[in-house]
Formats: structure tokens, C-alpha cells, sequence
């Protein structure tokens, strides 16, 4: 197994075609749903047809460099969820987001912000980027949290898109965060 990074008591590596069940899994629990589209499961044909294919060519888009990553804890090897690290399709290279999504039974372990932080690490000091955003439902304090603990800063509110209008909290739109190479390097000193 390639791995791409590893923390203190996980490993990320790169997700394969056959992988499907482990996404299809993780996005049918309404709790880890709930902020992202109401708590309704992600259709299974949309995760083989389209969300697979689009992970994968993500890597060759990116040479392996960045990308949407699976993560497993080290001890025993639990499939805990996915970690990105990935610049918009047609954006600067050096411009990244950082997203995450874990499976329940992974939450209040503080696993969310380790591996971000190896991330924001690996991102500035290895791959050339020199900032990070992350977005997220204004209501998702859980989230907000873990850009915060980063050091992340409040940007900008933003628009809930159209089609999250139906989830709880939206009325309260969504924030982004984002982090500069220069103020992380700050942070570490
Ligand atoms: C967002 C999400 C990843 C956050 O996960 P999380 O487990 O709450 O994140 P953290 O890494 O911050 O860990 C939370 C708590 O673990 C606790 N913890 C337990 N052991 C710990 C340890 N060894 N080290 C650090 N924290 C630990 C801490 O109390 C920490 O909270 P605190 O810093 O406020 O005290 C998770 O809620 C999730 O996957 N939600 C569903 C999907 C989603 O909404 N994704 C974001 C969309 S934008």
C-alpha cells in the first residue's frame, strides 16, 4: 500500500477503483451527513460513477502530489474516513483546500486536526503551496473548530449553495478559513 502521509496514529493513502464500499459506507450514516446535505446518504451509483473517477484523476491531474486521501489508524488499520488536500480543478496549484470527512465512530479523538495539521505541513514545506482555505455550514461548529485549532483564519462568509438551501442551519450561510504559508510558518516558530 502507497502511503501518502503519516501522523502521529494515522496513515493516508491513496484511494483505488475498488474502494467504492468503504465511500458508499461512510456516507450513508446521517450524522456524518448532516451539515452536507441534510443527513440524505450520497446514491452509491454517484460515488462509483462520479465521485471515484474524480478521485482518481485527481491524482494524475496533481502527479500525486495532492489530492483526496484515505485515512486509517495505524494501530489495527480501521478505515477512519478522507482527508483533501487539492487546489480547484482550474485554479493555482498553489492555492489549496482542506476538507474532511469521518466516519463517526472516528470523532472526539482529535484525529481531525492531526492529520490536518501533517497536511498544512506537508502542503508548505514540501509541495510548494502557499495557502489553504477550508469551508464549511456556519452551524458546523465541530469543523469550524478544527480550522480554528489550526490556526486558520475567518475570511469571509460565503453562500450556502442551492442545493444545501433544505439543510439545517442554512440560514446562517457558510464561513470560509484560510491560512497563509507565511502565517503557518509563524506559528511553528
Ligand atoms: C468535522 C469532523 C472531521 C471533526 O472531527 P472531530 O473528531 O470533532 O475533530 P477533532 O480532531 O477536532 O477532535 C475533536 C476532539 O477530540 C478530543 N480528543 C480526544 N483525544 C484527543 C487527542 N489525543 N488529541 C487531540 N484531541 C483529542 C478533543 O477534545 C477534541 O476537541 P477539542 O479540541 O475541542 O477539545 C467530524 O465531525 C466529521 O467528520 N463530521 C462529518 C463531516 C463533516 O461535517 N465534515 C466537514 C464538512 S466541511
Amino acid at each position: 500500500m502507497t502511503t501518502y502521509l503519516e501522523s502521529e496514529r494515522l496513515t493516508l493513502r491513496p484511494f483505488a477503483a475498488t474502494d467504492a464500499d468503504l465511500l458508499i459506507e461512510l456516507d450513508s450514516d446521517p450524522a456524518v451527513m448532516r451539515y452536507l446535505t441534510g443527513g440524505a446518504p450520497t446514491p452509491p451509483e454517484d460515488i462509483r460513477d462520479r465521485a471515484i473517477p474524480s478521485i482518481l484523476a485527481g491524482y494524475e491531474r496533481w502527479n500525486h502530489d495532492l489530492g483526496l486521501f484515505a485515512a486509517h489508524e495505524k494501530d489495527g488499520g480501521a478505515f477512519i474516513g478522507w482527508f483533501c488536500l487539492r487546489p480547484l480543478r482550474s485554479g493555482p496549484r498553489e492555492e489549496a483546500e482542506l476538507g474532511y470527512r469521518l466516519r463517526q465512530a472516528a470523532w472526539g479523538r482529535g484525529y481531525a486536526t492531526e492529520v490536518s495539521q501533517a497536511l498544512l505541513a506537508k502542503g508548505f514545506a514540501e509541495l510548494g503551496i502557499r495557502m489553504v482555505w477550508a469551508e464549511t455550514m456556519t452551524v458546523n461548529r465541530p469543523s469550524r473548530n478544527v480550522m480554528e485549532k489550526l490556526g486558520m483564519m475567518l475570511a469571509k462568509s460565503i453562500p450556502v449553495p442551492d442545493d444545501m438551501m433544505a439543510v439545517e442551519g442554512s440560514e446562517h450561510g457558510g464561513v470560509r478559513y484560510e491560512i497563509t504559508k507565511e502565517q503557518w510558518e509563524r506559528r511553528q516558530a
